[in-house]
């Protein structure tokens, strides 16, 4: 059967841990296997702007001895309408795997519907789990282990790195917590399934309105912008009810000691994150961009060993 990864808890706690595995391999023998020599065909398609996506697909897929086709959604005949069905089919027939960036988690869920081959989210508005991915191999490589650690988000408790923090942290055994103002707390359903996988896995879920309580004894402080990608003038003012939710020295003085500090990027430097935590020692956000890298390709290698 053809595995697709539309959300973090398409993996099971054991598939995610052989993958994180497999990107710590990757990551120390970063030109040895090339699992898509051949060359095997990837189509990386992009729906919204890209840097670190389209970058690390690319040279990832070059990487494995594999060749990456770079699409604009727009300017493919998706823009002119054709369907997502009749898309994903013809792909099929030409690459071995989907990469999507788009807009609608049902957009991404109707190319897999009908794809032979698998399909892997590279950010909807409903998750990014390629990029969690990446921030759980950044956190086990700090602290040599996931389950247990303590991980909190700031900010837009609804957008995408909030809904794939949720479900891939209790994945991994994480207690996850959600700061977040009033009207952008997480999606209900994600919540309640991030819950349940937490029943399983020993992690938990929690839901903190109060910034300085919410990072209390946290091991990691996650920050992402307030207004993502599709959300620039939605009529929602996401500027104001977040600002006490800035990743600071001052917040970050109450976290675990030796607490680190994780940003997907790009940064909007004063506000949802300072200059001096972006730039100072607790920040592994350049480390978590590497990770992209070398996640995708433990990803591609384990959906096409499939
Ligand atoms: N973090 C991330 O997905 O970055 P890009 O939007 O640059 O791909
Ligand atoms: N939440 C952000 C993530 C960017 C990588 C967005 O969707 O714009």
């Amino acid at each position: 059967m053809v595995r697709h990864f539309l959300r973090d808890d398409d993996l099971t706690p054991a598939e995610q841990a052989e993958i994180l595995d497999l990107a710590d391999r990757a990551k120390a023998d970063r030109f040895g296997a090339r699992p898509l020599a051949g060359p095997r065909s990837v189509a990386v398609v992009f729906d919204k702007s890209s840097t670190r996506t389209r970058v690390s697909f690319e040279a990832g897929i070059a990487e494995l001895g594999g060749n990456a086709i770079i699409l604009d959604g727009a300017t493919s005949q998706l823009g002119r309408g054709e369907t997502i069905e009749d898309t994903s089919r013809v792909l099929s027939r030409y690459v071995d795997a989907i990469v999507w960036r788009t807009s609608g988690q049902q957009r991404i869920e109707a190319m897999a519907s009908v794809a032979r081959v698998p399909v892997v989210n590279a950010l909807t508005d409903s998750f990014h789990p390629c990029q969690v991915l990446a921030d759980l191999q950044t956190v086990r490589e700090r602290f040599g282990r996931l389950a247990g650690v303590t991980l909190t988000y700031l900010g837009d408790g609804a957008n995408n790195m909030a809904h794939s923090l949720l479900l891939g942290g209790v994945t991994a055994g994480m207690h996850v917590r959600i700061a977040a103002p009033t009207g952008f707390v997480p999606d209900p359903d994600v919540l309640r399934d991030a819950k349940a996988r937490a029943e399983e896995t020993g992690g938990s879920v929690t839901l903190i309105a109060d910034p300085h309580a919410a990072v209390e004894g946290s091991d990691v402080l996650v920050a992402d912008t307030w207004v993502s990608m599709g959300q620039e003038g939605d009529g929602m003012d996401r500027i104001g009810p977040f600002r006490r939710y800035q990743v600071n020295a001052e917040l970050l003085a109450h976290a675990a000691d030796g607490a680190i500090v994780l940003h997907c990027l790009p940064a909007h430097r004063g506000d949802e994150i300072t200059d001096e935590v972006l730039d100072g020692p607790s920040s592994a956000v350049w480390d978590e961009a590497e990770n992209r890298l070398h996640a995708q390709k433990a990803l591609l290698t384990w959906l096409l060993g499939k």
